[in-house]
């Protein structure tokens, strides 16, 4: 149905009196004096987006290199990302028969399927408890989604309102800006930028970025990234298990990030929360195909909640998850998950190990760059992130600016993270080769 303008002001004008200003209510002729009014509902705004210090961080990062490319047209094919972690090399050629046969199969009778499964196809949840996990975790604690990130917002649905979360800092930003949506928080501290009633546990070269959560004050669920996103630190089994054991004497729940996981290569990195002694009755973890395979696009992903993980009131938390998942969600691609079904077979496994390899290798470049023109850097060897540490004084978003303008090269600042990376820059190491080649002889130029 099309309401003309005249229809909707009646509408409002009957219905919604209680709302509606004065002047927008009665008679037709007021409906020219009432256009700017009428360009609103009569809804009120939720209060927690009002918080919201800004737009979401990489859509910002987008906007000013598009002000930028406004401003200056003839440098768009100049341009190189080491912003945004997206990944840029082809999904390969296994991984990429299970996306295929995924789609094949619907355009056949037998093959064919609607609505699957809310949690995901048995046959996947089982290859993630046993190729990921070695069968420490079982295929019903396992939640097939359409990703990490989508997933922490459904877990802060799941926990409401009324809980205090606490987050590294600086950190990715979907933990802090989901809390706030979710009206966990009050408004942000403009000195100090940070929201009350978050706990921020910093992570900085003194503690070599890893949280002391013991020594600050108590939080119902703690996000924790490891490797970290932004900082590209990875945590030790030995660090885990003190963040465990402190959940677990704390009653806090651990929300352990593993998005970055393949990318570890130190036998001493815990590749999941889940190798930890004591970590199925505190934490969940949320994990991601995205970067394992190319799968930014594709989107899958998966969030583990063991059957031991409860409530203050005994309730298994994998019961509410599964009762928003159900609610909210209707299961994750058919295709996609032929991907993931991929991805788990010995040779989708060969080839998730040469991407990554590719990605660290470009790491590497880009730490032993920064490092060789005299900047501290953090990450790049178990994670795709390498955080360069600025010269004393020198803002983060400053250096995005310049870098930006001067050799057309996209960064991430570090502010962007949380007040935490103040004084950082983060580089992604998901551009082709060439491009990161290029990428570092012109930050070296710029950066010196
Ligand atoms: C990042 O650049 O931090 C990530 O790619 C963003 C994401 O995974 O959502």
């Amino acid at each position: 149905m099309k309401f003309s303008t005249a229809t909707v002001f009646v509408c409002m004008a009957t219905a919604a009196n209680a709302f509606a200003p004065a002047s927008t209510i009665s008679t037709s002729n007021s409906v020219s004096n009432s256009a700017s009014a009428l360009s609103m509902s009569g809804v009120t705004r939720n209060p927690n987006f009002a918080k919201l210090a800004g737009g979401y961080l990489f859509p910002e990062i987008g906007r000013r290199r598009n002000a930028y490319l406004e401003a200056n047209p003839d440098q768009a094919s100049r341009i190189i990302s080491l912003g945004i972690g997206d990944t840029t090399m082809p999904i390969p050629p296994h991984i990429l028969s299970g996306l295929v046969d995924g789609a094949t199969k619907l355009g056949t009778k037998e093959g064919y399927s609607g609505y699957g499964a809310e949690n995901g196809l048995a046959s996947l949840r089982q290859k993630i408890a046993t190729v990921l996990y070695n069968d420490l975790i079982s295929p019903d604690e396992v939640f097939v989604s359409d990703g990490a990130k989508c997933d922490i917002m459904r877990v802060q649905q799941m926990f409401g309102s009324d809980v205090v979360s606490a987050v590294q800092d600086p950190s990715y930003p979907v933990y802090v800006d989901t809390s706030v949506m979710m009206g966990q928080t009050g408004e942000i501290d403009k000195a100090t930028s940070q929201y009350d009633n978050i706990v921020y546990m910093p992570c900085n070269a003194e503690n070599e970025f890893f949280p002391d959560y013991a020594s600050l004050p108590r939080a119902d669920v703690v996000y924790f990234c490891s490797p970290n996103n932004p900082t590209g630190a990875a945590a030790t089994k030995a660090q885990l298990e003190g963040l465990v054991k402190t959940c677990t004497e704390r009653g806090s729940i651990l929300v352990f990030d593993a998005a970055y996981a393949p990318f570890i290569r130190d036998p001493d990195v815990p590749k999941s929360i889940f190798e930890i002694e004591g970590a199925k009755e505190c934490a969940m973890e949320v994990n991601s195909f995205s970067k394992y395979a190319g799968f930014t696009g594709v989107r899958l992903g998966w969030t583990v909640i063991p059957a031991g993980l409860k409530f203050a009131d005994g309730t298994p938390v994998k019961q509410d998850f599964s009762r928003v998942m159900s609610t909210a969600f209707n299961g994750a691609s058919i295709i996609a998950q032929g991907g993931g079904l991929a991805c788990l077979d010995p040779e989708g496994q060969a080839e998730i190990e040469v991407l990554i390899d590719y990605y660290l290798g470009n790491a590497a470049l880009l730490k032993e760059a920064m490092q060789s023109i005299g900047f501290k850097t953090v990450g790049g060897d178990n994670a795709p992130y390498v955080f360069v540490q600025l010269p004393e004084g020198k803002s983060s978003w400053e250096m995005f600016s310049e870098i930006l303008e001067k050799a057309q090269v996209v960064t991430i600042p570090g502010a962007g993270f949380g007040p935490g990376g103040e004084g950082y820059l983060r580089l992604s190491a998901f551009a082709p080769r060439d491009n990161i080649i290029e990428a570092i002889t012109r930050l070296k130029a710029v950066m010196v």
